[in-house]
Formats: C-alpha cells, sequence, structure tokens
C-alpha cells in the first residue's frame, strides 16, 4: 500500500493522478443557507481555507461562486489558489449530464469545476459508464480540471478499472475512525484513487468518545480537531462543515501536532459502521 501523503499547512495540496493537485482541507457546506453560505466561505478564506465543496444536491452553488469572487475581489487573490468542488445530484444519460454540468456552472458563476464529482453510483452499470462519458468529455472541453465520484463502493470502483478507462481521481465517501469503509479505502490507495472524507467529525456524533476524549486531552485540543487530524494522518482530504466562524476557525488549526502511532491506532479500532447521513456505497 503507498505511504498517506500528508500536507503541513491549509493551504498545501496533494497530488491527484490526472497531475492536478487539491489541497487536502477544504469546507464543506452542506444544509447550509445562501446567505450562511455566503458567509461562511467569506470566513473560510479569511481564516485560509483554500478548498470549499458544494453540490448540485445543496442548492448553493451561487453563493460559493459569490464568495470566492468577491474574497478574490477584496484581497487580489488569484482564482488559481482556490479550488471548487461540485456534483452531479442524478445520473441519467450523456446529454442530461452536459446539461447539468453547464447548469451549475453558470449558477456558481465560473468557467471550470477545479473538481466535479458523480454523487453517487445509483443508476446501475451502463448508467454510470455514459455518464461518466459525459464528465470525461467535459473535462476535454476544459469546463471540468479534474473528475472523480462520490459514494462509489468497491465493486463500482472496479467497474472504471474492468472497462480501461480514465480513473476517477478521488472518491468522496464517509470516512472518521468510526466508519472507516477498509475494502474501499484500500482497492482507492491502490490505484491511486485520492480518498475524500465526508463526515468527517461524524456530525459531531461521536465527540463524547472516551478514546477520543483522552487523545483530544493529551494534546490540548478539542475532540473535532482530533477527528479532523486522524483523518489528514491517513491521508484524506476532509473537508468538515460548520456554521460558526469560531469553529470554522479551530477546525483548521490542526496542522501543529501529531497524533502517535499508537494512538492512531487506537482511534482506527473505534470501527463501529456509524452511518451518519445516506449510505449508498452498495447500490446496483
Ligand atoms: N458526497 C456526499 O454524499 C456527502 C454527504 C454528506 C456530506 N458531504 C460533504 O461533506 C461535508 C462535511 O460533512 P457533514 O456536513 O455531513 O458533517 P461533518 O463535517 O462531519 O459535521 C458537521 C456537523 O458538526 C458540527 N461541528 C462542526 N465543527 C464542530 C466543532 N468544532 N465542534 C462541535 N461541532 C462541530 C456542525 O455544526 P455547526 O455547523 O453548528 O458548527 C455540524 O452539525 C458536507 O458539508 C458536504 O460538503 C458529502
Amino acid at each position: 500500500m503507498p505511504v498517506p501523503q500528508a500536507v503541513t499547512s491549509l493551504a498545501a495540496r496533494l497530488k491527484m493522478l490526472d497531475g492536478q493537485e487539491i489541497p487536502q482541507f477544504g469546507l464543506g457546506v452542506y444544509e447550509m443557507s445562501d446567505q450562511e453560505t455566503y458567509d461562511c466561505v467569506k470566513r473560510a478564506l479569511e481564516v485560509g481555507y483554500r478548498h470549499i465543496d458544494t453540490a448540485e444536491w445543496y442548492e448553493n452553488e451561487e453563493p460559493c461562486g459569490r464568495a470566492i469572487r468577491d474574497f478574490m475581489k477584496e484581497t487580489g487573490t488569484h482564482r488559481s489558489e482556490i479550488f471548487l468542488t461540485s456534483k452531479l445530484k442524478h445520473n441519467r444519460d450523456y446529454e442530461l449530464a452536459m446539461q447539468d454540468i453547464r447548469a451549475s456552472l453558470k449558477r456558481a458563476g465560473e468557467t471550470y469545476f477545479d473538481l466535479y464529482l458523480m454523487h453517487s453510483a445509483i443508476g446501475g452499470p451502463e448508467v454510470r459508464k455514459e455518464v461518466w462519458k459525459a464528465l470525461c468529455d467535459a473535462k476535454e472541453e476544459g469546463w471540468l480540471h479534474s473528475i472523480g465520484v462520490s459514494n462509489f463502493g468497491a465493486k463500482h470502483i472496479q467497474e472504471f478499472i474492468d472497462q480501461k478507462v480514465p480513473l476517477p481521481t478521488v472518491n468522496q465517501i464517509d470516512l472518521h475512525p468510526f466508519m472507516r469503509h477498509p475494502e474501499i479505502v484500500k482497492i482507492c490507495e491502490d490505484n491511486g484513487i485520492l480518498l475524500e472524507a465526508w463526515g468527517p467529525l461524524a456530525r459531531a456524533m461521536r465527540f463524547n468518545h472516551s478514546v477520543v476524549q483522552s487523545v483530544a486531552k493529551k494534546h490540548g485540543k478539542d475532540e473535532a480537531q482530533i477527528m479532523l487530524r486522524w483523518g489528514l494522518q491517513h491521508g484524506f482530504v476532509i473537508i468538515p462543515k460548520s456554521v460558526s466562524p469560531k469553529r470554522i476557525k479551530s477546525n483548521s488549526e490542526i496542522f501543529d501536532f501529531e497524533i502517535s502511532p499508537e494512538d492512531m491506532k487506537e482511534l482506527d479500532a473505534l470501527d463501529e459502521y456509524l452511518v451518519t447521513d445516506w449510505d449508498v456505497v452498495d447500490t446496483e
């Protein structure tokens, strides 16, 4: 298994298999209103985040794009320093996927997305193949710099390998000490596909666990910072969500300590297949 990469600062990037780079740390904006999205994306960029994760589904691509543009204008930051991801809500057919990509770009006010994902594998093998072809072609057009998938199980990743088509650069799945998806992680790591952890805080559902609390106490950090550092040290891209300006900042303060191999093992042992949102990795 390849040694996981781990970056040392908020804006630092990991290399993807298509040669592009992705900041290992970002802000997720699921279940945020337009105003919350605008304010939180601005706040995150101001404290140093350089990666924003939205989706057609979240209905907030527009305020993400607007906040990024305002931040760029106010600070002179170049667009290339910021990484914006969106995702395709429905897998239907080639033409509709192309239409949906164009509509997402228009809503965001962007000419390209840095990363664009199939939000799930739902639809069956034929539909997946057609939709992936659309993403590949949209990449050729320059609308998408990198393409990937989300919530794909090991068997869905195997399809790409069997079909000898370009592999996704990332697979965004629910990943935290209480949900480790070892089979999916293995096939992705063996094939150079980066794992992106959604729900990296397990939606704050296990902050009272004694192991998380004891590691936090040892480092003078809070439980959220321990769960995020765990993901970072595994080489996962992590995209915690918060609407709190204070937590947006504290969640990013994880580059000044290291969890020991023994404590990583203890955290690794907490896997209980905890589902915090949907679970579609076994879809047909
Ligand atoms: N691809 C997919 O299917 C999929 C599915 C789900 C999520 N995602 C992506 O992943 C992102 C993150 O996942 P998520 O939103 O499900 O969950 P998460 O990041 O694990 O947890 C978010 C929850 O934790 C709370 N929180 C954040 N920081 C905290 C802290 N320091 N202390 C205490 N509580 C804290 C937040 O509340 P406050 O907001 O009040 O701080 C919120 O309730 C999403 O926003 C989205 O971009 C993708």
